[in-house]
């Protein structure tokens, strides 16, 4: 979507850290900006925010996890707006700790907010995108931990691997249907995200010190600023970008886990256990990244 001028964008988790930024950088698009976010007070200080920079903005409380609260305030982006362009499905909360320990609500809360929000964003509006014909596109934020596994943030990686993959499949589908998908990949940021528990429903039970703090703190902490992310993600839309990175350092990683993976077919190719099945040729579904013959 290269022209973002006049248009309007839905931002979840857009009350503070980088869907803040994202609502900013978009605004100063000259894009109408619909933040939906959990946290009350927050959000109506970054609509004032949004404000005070010339930016038509709403706010709309929302839970992502619920997929009624989303439906809500999609309708309430529609009346105010009229019409929804871009949307980031950006809210996010992070938990983990040491395997056998980890309580079966802090996965439950992750997958909700972090796997379910981005599904319910997604499955709500892309008939809304279709309806108005001037086409869309979806940010999606993962993060490097939708593409490395950090031991200890199991619940995290899961719900933000999970994003990856369903984002993936959904860009080949709506490719053809004037809808664009981006995946943000960010390594650490200075954000709040190491405070995520703030906003733990009470649904989720009793909330215990926050897992994994210490270390996450510090690193969190030690991020980059969330005005480059945001850059990256305007550039991304514009560019119709399907990976969205600002960490260059974790290709390394990542390199590395590909290769890995890489070398267990190798292993595969020359097992005892194999021999004999021949050549096979890949089925004959689309795989979404199947390599066009040679
Ligand atoms: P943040 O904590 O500053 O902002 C998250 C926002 O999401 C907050 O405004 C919060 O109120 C909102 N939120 C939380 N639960 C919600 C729910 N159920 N419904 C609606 N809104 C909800 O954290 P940050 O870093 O800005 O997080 C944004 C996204 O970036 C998340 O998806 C996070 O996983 C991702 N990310 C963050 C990184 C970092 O180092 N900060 C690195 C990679 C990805």
């Amino acid at each position: 979507m290269q022209n973002l001028n006049g248009k309007v964008a839905f931002i979840t988790g857009g009350a503070s850290g980088i869907g803040l930024a994202m609502a900013r950088a978009f605004g100063a698009e000259g894009m109408a900006v619909m933040l939906a976010d959990i946290e009350g007070e927050a959000l109506e200080r970054a609509v004032e925010d949004l404000r005070s920079r010339q930016i038509r903005a709403e706010g709309v409380v929302a839970d992502v996890g619920l997929r009624d609260s989303i439906k809500a305030a999609a309708d309430e982006a529609i009346a105010k707006f009229g019409k929804v362009h871009l949307v980031c499905n950006n809210a996010g909360v992070a938990a983990g700790g040491v395997v056998g320990t980890v309580a079966e609500r802090d996965w439950d809360w992750v997958v909700d907010v972090n796997l379910m929000g981005v599904v319910h964003g997604v499955e709500i509006f892309t008939p809304l995108m279709e309806s108005h014909g001037e086409g869309g596109h979806f940010v999606n934020t993962a993060s490097i931990a939708g593409m490395l596994s950090p031991p200890g943030l199991e619940p995290y990686s899961a719900s933000k691997f999970a994003v990856v993959a369903m984002s993936e499949g959904w860009a080949v589908q709506l490719a053809g249907r004037g809808i664009g998908v981006s995946i943000l990949c960010p390594g650490f940021v200075k954000t709040r995200i190491h405070e995520s528990r703030r906003n733990r429903p009470d649904a989720y039970g009793h909330a215990d010190a926050e897992v994994g703090a210490d270390g996450m703190s510090a690193a969190v902490l030690g991020g980059i600023d969330v005005e480059p992310v945001a850059a990256r993600a305007v550039e991304g839309v514009k560019a119709d970008e399907l990976y969205i990175f600002t960490h260059p350092e974790f290709k390394a990683p990542i390199a590395a886990r590909f290769e890995r993976i890489l070398a267990a077919f190798d292993s595969a190719a020359g097992s005892q256990a194999l021999h004999g099945l021949g050549d096979r040729a890949l089925p004959s579904v689309d795989l979404g990244a199947t390599p066009a013959p040679s």
